[in-house]
């Protein structure tokens, strides 16, 4: 028997298979080289950068929750510049498709690095985060208006010829409006979610576990909410959705894959195990096996609800 066919399509981009790595949580790949065969996963996102370096938010900026973590790091980055120098010709060696993964400030942020991005090679799209909750001025704050979202992913669209995929927050009221406005204004695909704003106390200091207090939560806590996200976006929109939140395992993944996320993006669960990924991979290839399906678009969205 034939082994069933992993490949996806998102954005215009092939991807071997639908594993991807989230950003923020695989750095540019190199610390991850050592454990795990690049080669393998279907993309990896980077890091947000932005075009100018960024220190990030000060310490203590992770701190660990049942059944997940709060972050609240920020956009730290080495910059546009530092990025295309050092870290896309290390990558260029892999047969890994690099989703580049971009923030700003303001719009002119957001085109400048886009600008930038777009004229480097060995880039295969772009992920236009506008849901990061760690930053004062622009993430979350273009993230939560639709009409705002929209202006911004028009902006973007008229810099760069780039595969675009927009990164959604849930820490929104209404998803589906948000992402029908940014589909709209130009988006191929979507990526949700993003982390979930929370917060926790050390009762014995009386402060906050976070300098910054309130931060990101990630992790297998956040997965019903995303899970939930994903399946009313997918049904909403035309493009794909890649499916992120609190993914540790190919069940997991197929809990997504089959409530309509074309792909599976894995973030915090690579900190406990850098396999995940690759177990993720095989884990998807032996269910599709085991059920007769020749190849991973028959159970996109393949969800079946009682009526
Ligand atoms: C330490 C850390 C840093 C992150 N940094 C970014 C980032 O730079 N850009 C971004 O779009 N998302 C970032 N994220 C969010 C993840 O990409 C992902 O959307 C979120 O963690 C939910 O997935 P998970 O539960 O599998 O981690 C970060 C998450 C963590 C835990």
């Amino acid at each position: 028997m034939s082994r069933p066919d992993l490949a996806v399509e998102i954005a215009g981009i092939k991807l071997k298979n639908p594993v991807i790595t989230a950003s923020g949580t695989f750095g540019y790949g190199r610390e991850y080289a050592e454990f795990i065969d690049l080669n393998r996963l279907g993309a990896l996102v980077t890091k947000t950068i932005t075009f100018q370096p960024r220190s990030g938010n000060p310490v203590p900026r992770i701190c660990e929750t049942p059944s997940g973590m709060l972050n609240s790091i920020g956009l730290q980055n080495n910059g546009a510049e530092a990025f295309a120098a050092n870290d896309l010709p290390w990558l260029a060696q892999f047969d890994l498709p690099v989703i580049v993964s971009i923030g700003g400030d303001d719009i002119d942020q957001y085109c400048r690095v886009t600008k930038f991005i777009s004229q480097v090679e060995g880039v295969s799209a772009l992920e236009v985060n506008i849901s990061c909750p760690n930053v004062k001025f622009g993430g979350l704050g273009f993230g939560r208006d639709p009409r705002m979202a929209a202006d911004l992913v028009a902006k973007i669209r008229t810099c760069s010829t780039l595969p675009l995929i927009v990164k959604l927050s849930p820490n929104v009221g209404d998803i589906v409006a948000i992402a029908q406005a940014v589909v709209r204004a130009g988006a191929q695909a979507i990526s949700l979610i993003n982390t979930v704003l929370g917060m926790a106390v050390d009762i014995e200091s009386k402060r906050p576990r976070l300098k910054s207090v309130v931060g990101g939560l990630s992790g297998p806590a956040i997965k019903p909410i995303a899970l939930r996200m994903v399946w009313e976006v997918a049904k909403a929109i035309d493009v794909p959705v890649i499916g992120i939140g609190g993914i540790a395992s190919a069940a997991d993944a197929l809990e997504f894959i089959l409530a309509g996320a074309g792909a599976v993006a894995v973030g915090t669960a690579v900190f406990m195990d850098p396999q995940s990924p690759i177990k993720i991979i095989e884990g998807i290839e032996e269910y599709l096996t085991k059920n007769g399906y020749d190849k991973i678009s028959d159970i996109v969205g393949a969800l079946e609800i009682a009526e």
